[in-house]
């Protein structure tokens, strides 16, 4: 089985029926193995260094109803907010005392957030952080609101596919919700010009290995600058509360698999992963990521934005907390990059 790690670090491809394989048959020994060679590949592409995102969670409130996601529109246990645009910049300006360079403005499909006023505070980030990149994401938008928001100085998107399988897609996601709609949204994404991330929950409900299959294949055409990986955690509030969260194995497996076909990715550490497990950041680091996006929303909301239980919020996951991260990546051998970080090829 090694010889499929080897093929895949050398041509960053395999057969599907490879990846069946490894993804099937990947025991301990050679997890450590893949994640020994996408750790090399990235310390090759980026040396020691981890870029930081500050994450602004800037809304709660969210129109769609994805059976996974804690902040859905079903859920009516939860105290909804929406920052304001002086919130938003006052997060900015304590972000970039801390050192950040990249901005990223997350939150659900918010009907009050219109495409005019996120142009606009995307223009006053712009105007007031020159120097900072800013990420958007803020989920499905027509082609037209994603160019206001390049033009007014948004560089980057994250917007995951979730799945690529069409009816594993609707497992996870309420009528009105389609996968090829996400799929066009991620082309013209990529078509404006933005540096597009997109990625998966490793072991949502329904997943098998057939859809991770697909997902790699997927990733592997659409070639986006960003690769989100986390796995899937039950939130109490959901259709799935019932459901097994993804396991910590088969989260670093795809990292490895992701950093192996996209050398030059940026592919986070995910809080997902943080969440799972303590080590979760220094093991997502030691499978090849090579971002991590600590928490610069103000602190009475943190805990409003609950996609799942338990969110990490505190500590090395907040941005406050970046002594302590400093001190963890420095006891994995690595060290904070203050770059923007922007995807280079
Ligand atoms: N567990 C893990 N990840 C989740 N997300 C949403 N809900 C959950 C959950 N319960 C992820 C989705 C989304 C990103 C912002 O958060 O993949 O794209």
């Amino acid at each position: 089985m090694r010889q499929w790690v080897d093929k895949l670090r050398k041509e960053r491809t395999l057969r599907p029926e490879e990846f069946r394989q490894l993804l099937t048959e990947c025991d301990g020994e050679l997890l450590r193995y893949i994640n020994e060679q996408a750790q090399e590949v990235s310390l090759r592409h980026f040396g020691n260094r981890i870029f930081i995102r500050g994450l602004i969670e800037v809304s709660n409130c969210c129109r769609n109803n994805c059976y996974y996601c804690g902040i859905r529109k079903g859920n009516p246990n939860l105290e909804r907010y929406r920052l304001t645009a002086e919130s938003i910049l006052d997060c900015c300006k304590q972000g970039y005392e801390l050192g950040f360079r990249t901005f990223v403005l997350q939150g659900g499909e918010d009907p009050v957030l219109t495409d005019e006023r996120i142009e606009s505070i995307v223009s006053a980030i712009h105007r007031n952080y020159p120097d900072c990149a800013i990420t958007l994401s803020l989920g499905e938008k027509p082609r037209e609101a994603y160019e206001r928001f390049f033009q007014a100085g948004a560089n980057r998107y994250l917007l995951r596919h979730e799945t690529y399988d069409k009816s594993h897609y609707r497992q996870l996601h309420p009528e009105g919700m389609s996968c090829g709609r996400r799929l066009q949204c991620l082309q013209d994404l990529k078509e404006i010009g933005y540096q597009t991330g997109t990625g998966i929950m490793v072991g949502s409900p329904g997943q098998t290995v057939e859809h991770l299959i697909q997902d790699i294949l997927f990733i592997e055409q659409l070639r986006p600058e960003m690769i989100g990986i986390g796995p899937f955690l039950p939130h109490r509030d959901t259709p799935f509360a019932q459901s097994p969260c993804g396991t910590v194995e088969q989260t670093i497996l795809l990292l490895s698999i992701f950093r192996l076909m996209h050398p030059s990715a940026l592919i986070p550490a995910t809080t997902a992963l943080a969440t799972l497990t303590p080590d979760g950041r220094e093991r997502g680091i030691l499978a090849g990521a090579n971002v991590v996006m600590p928490n610069l929303s103000p602190q009475e909301e943190r805990k409003k934005y609950n996609l799942y239980n338990n969110k990490a919020s505190l500590g090395a996951e907040s941005a406050e907390g970046l002594r302590i991260l400093q001190q963890q990546l420095e006891n994995i051998g690595y060290q904070i990059s203050f770059d923007r970080g922007d995807y280079k090829q």
